[in-house]
């Protein structure tokens, strides 16, 4: 099973998130992810061989998708990830109006792919401490592992 995690982290705190979900999805689920950082990508097709991915992002400006996710956004449609799994995570800030919204946005374009997403949207206000996280974190995990 080939699972890809690809990440944008500016201050570390969606990287940070990114860590806890691979540990998890390791310790609790038994699987391996690779994590793939946006900026060291060279082409996009690095999601190409995988069978499933989690994309996690933060959220800029007024509601605006990270600089650096912007070619791999509009490279996604011309993607056919048809049979393939996949989530979104995110974190942002809620005294932001547009909160998390990357992760909708991300959403919505990798669905159109043809690829299947089990999951809710996963957003976290900077970094996860509260129950509801990680009850959110849990719910995520169960959702996306049961559907590989
Ligand atoms: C200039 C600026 C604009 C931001 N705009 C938003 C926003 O529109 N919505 C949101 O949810 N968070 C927003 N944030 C908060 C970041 O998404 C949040 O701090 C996030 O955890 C940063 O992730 P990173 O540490 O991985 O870079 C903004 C932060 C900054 C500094």
């Amino acid at each position: 099973m080939n699972i890809k995690l690809v990440y944008a982290s500016l201050t570390g705190n969606t990287e940070m998130l990114s860590d806890l979900m691979i540990e998890k999805f390791e310790e609790e689920k038994g699987l391996e992810i690779e994590k793939l950082f946006i900026e060291d990508m060279e082409d996009f097709d690095f999601l190409d061989d995988a069978d499933a991915f989690i994309v996690a992002t933060y959220t800029y400006g007024e509601g605006e998708l990270p600089e650096e996710m912007e070619e791999f956004f509009e490279a996604l449609a011309d993607k056919d990830y048809e049979g393939k799994i996949y989530g979104v995570i995110g974190t942002g800030d809620t005294i932001y109006d547009e909160y998390c919204v990357s992760v909708d946005q991300f959403n919505e374009q990798i669905a159109k792919t043809g690829a299947t997403n089990p999951t809710e949207n996963l957003k976290i206000e900077i970094e996860a401490d509260t129950d509801e996280d990680f009850e959110n974190i849990d719910k995520f995990i169960e959702s996306f592992a049961s559907a590989l």
